[in-house]
């Protein structure tokens, strides 16, 4: 593989795993204050970007390049608000979409067509993920500061987000 496409494939291991204990860190502190549904949302998200992390590291391995087990940056940890919180998810996913463009143009640039394709995957989760987070940044806009609001919100998070999500 291209040393190239092989350091933005590890780049991409890393980004996932921070986006995983990211997401950790945020479920539990809606755990912590009271927010249940909230926070089995995001302790489902954590775990789906564990698997988007390994599902890298298993396509590096396989391509015979090199893994590097990635040093992870220290998630944020306390939030204001339900709508900090899901700004933060917003950032983060919006984030990871940009670093994901930019592999695939690097692939186009060193001609990495299996690569290319095997990142497909990736652009599609990132679409689901990025309209699921706006969905949930709405609803909380139009609730405001309303209590009862982020009572029903924290209750109907899974209906809210599975608007966006893909039935497979
Ligand atoms: Fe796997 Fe949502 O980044």
């Amino acid at each position: 593989m291209n040393a190239t496409i092989e350091k933005l494939l590890n780049d991409q291991v890393k980004f996932e795993a921070n986006a995983s204990m990211q997401y950790l860190s945020m479920a539990s502190w809606a755990d912590a204050n009271g927010y249940n549904g909230v926070a089995e949302f995001f302790y489902l998200q954590s775990e789906e970007e564990r698997v988007h992390m390994i599902k890298l590291v298993k396509f590096i391995n396989e391509r015979s390049g090199k893994v590097i087990v990635p040093e992870i940056d220290k998630p944020q940890e306390n939030y204001t608000s339900l709508n900090e919180l899901f700004e933060t998810f917003l950032k983060s996913e919006m984030f990871v979409t940009e670093q994901i463009n930019h592999v695939i143009y690097e692939c186009l640039q060193h001609k990495e067509y299996n690569v290319h394709n095997f990142m497909q995957w990736y652009v599609t989760e990132q679409l689901e993920e990025e309209a699921v987070a706006r969905t949930l940044l709405d609803k909380l806009t139009i609730i405001g500061n309303d209590k009862s609001g982020h009572y029903l919100f924290d209750r109907d998070i899974n209906t809210i987000a599975s608007v966006n999500q893909n039935p497979e």
